[in-house]
């Protein structure tokens, strides 16, 4: 026997079994950010792999060490993106969105990749959705993404969503914070863990981040980002916090929020959602601003705000449907006659609304009844030597044990009988 290939690790198929609450919460998802005024944007899977190191940061853990990257034949150095953000930035510039509208939302689903150490929940190849709004520079934009995130997942099922917001404030703020970080830190270095001691060089607002449990109660001591923000930054936040209370969102503030990525410029937020399986990966969503993203990768200057959630962590945390019908007709079909008649029906009454699964195969009318009920038909009619000869026949409905006699040659009159039957 051949030797079986599989799928690279941590990245994995999806079944029809879990595609059905995928495309619910697709759904959800198109109606929700259709309802705010979003137009979707579908960009490549690769970028040049200078977009992420100026677009996410030299210093990030994605950067450093997680991305796909590798040379094509024509030695360009290029990356499968790690998210979403910096090639959505590079569009708006590229596409010179900024002229036609002055504010551009945009929203995207598609596949991200992190080398990532996995678990349930973290992936190499996983799914994101998510939302980018240019040019607004208001609070009331933070709280508006927030609050319909915030919707959308409640919508959805998603039970005891968490908000977590902060403000890491802007440039400036933190080069200040930076230096109260590196003065608290540096005497403490020898008790911090090795990504803690390197990073207090390169990127030390990641060591609030850190999840090692030996650092955590040298990081408690530190200093808090709200006290070195300046004026504007805090009144902006005070702004953001006060609208969220006006949506009625519930939140808390988070002083030791930061975020994984370099180009966040006042709020950050999170989601979390708490599920068993999930465990410390219970982080669904996180988002924030980004004022000078654009303007670094050659654009105007324009304010920025979005979010992207994990869809895989999302559906895990989603309330199971009521298990759907996954045809409305199923064709049961005794005899040849009956499975070319079977066939030609399904054909003609596909295109009038109903999912159909008419047996194509010579079995028995017991494997026929059995299949249907296993695959969740919602009625079954029956196609033998007797309906094929008196032109009529029974559609009954298999949950309510209801029944309705129909006539096989008027199609449009049939289709009406079996949605009225079913109630669709
Ligand atoms: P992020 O926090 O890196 O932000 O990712 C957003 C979400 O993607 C996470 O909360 C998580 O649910 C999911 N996610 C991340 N890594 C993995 C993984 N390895 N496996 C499964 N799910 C994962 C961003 O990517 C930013 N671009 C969000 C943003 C948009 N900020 C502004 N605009």
């Amino acid at each position: 026997m051949a030797q079986t290939i599989t799928s690279v690790r941590g990245m994995n198929d999806l079944l029809p079994s879990d595609t059905r609450r995928w495309h619910r919460l697709e759904a959800a998802c198109r109606q929700v950010f259709a309802s705010y005024g979003y137009g979707e944007i579908r960009t490549p899977i690769v970028e040049s792999t200078d977009l992420f190191a100026r677009g996410i940061g030299e210093a990030t853990d994605i950067v450093e060490k997680e991305m796909y990257t590798f040379a094509d034949r024509g030695g360009r150095s290029l990356t499968m993106r790690p998210e979403m953000t910096a090639g959505c930035a590079r569009a708006y510039i590229e596409h010179s969105m900024h002229h036609a509208e002055p504010v551009t939302r945009l929203w995207y689903q598609g596949q991200m990749f992190r080398y990532e150490r996995m678990q349930t929940g973290r992936y190499r190849q996983f799914w994101q959705v998510g939302c980018e709004v240019y040019g607004i520079a208001d609070a009331t934009i933070d709280a508006e993404q927030i609050a319909m995130l915030h919707q959308l997942f409640v919508s959805v099922g998603l039970r005891d969503v968490e908000v977590l917001v902060n403000s890491v404030g802007t440039n400036e703020d933190r080069v200040a914070y930076r230096e109260h970080l590196v003065a608290y830190f540096s005497p403490l270095a020898d008790g911090l863990c090795g990504d803690c001691k390197r990073r207090l060089h390169t990127n030390p607002m990641r060591l609030l981040d850190c999840k090692v449990p030996s650092c955590q109660p040298i990081i408690a001591g530190a200093p808090q980002l709200r006290a070195a923000l300046g004026e504007a930054s805090t009144a902006h936040f005070n702004e953001v916090l006060s609208l969220l209370e006006a949506l009625g969102v519930p939140f808390r503030e988070d002083p030791k929020l930061v975020r994984g990525l370099d180009y966040y410029t006042g709020t950050v937020f999170e989601m979390k959602c708490y599920h068993p399986e999930l465990g410390a990966q219970s982080t669904v969503a996180g988002g924030g601003r980004y004022n000078t993203l654009v303007e670094s990768l050659g654009g105007p200057a324009t304010p920025a705000m979005g979010f992207a959630f994990g869809v895989e962590r999302a559906i895990l945390c989603m309330n199971e449907p009521q298990s759907e019908a996954t045809v409305d007709l199923f064709i049961a079909c005794l005899g040849d006659a009956a499975r070319k008649k079977g066939l030609v029906l399904a054909h003609a009454l596909r295109p009038l609304g109903l999912r159909i699964e008419s047996e194509l195969r010579a079995t028995s009318a017991k494997a026929q009844f059995k299949r249907a009920d296993k695959m969740g038909a919602a009625a079954v009619l029956t196609l033998g030597d007797d309906e094929l000869a008196n032109g009529n026949a029974v559609v009954k409905h298999l949950r309510e044990k209801r029944e309705r006699s129909v006539a096989l040659g008027d199609v449009p009159g049939l289709a009406a009988a079996i949605k009225s039957l079913l109630g669709i």
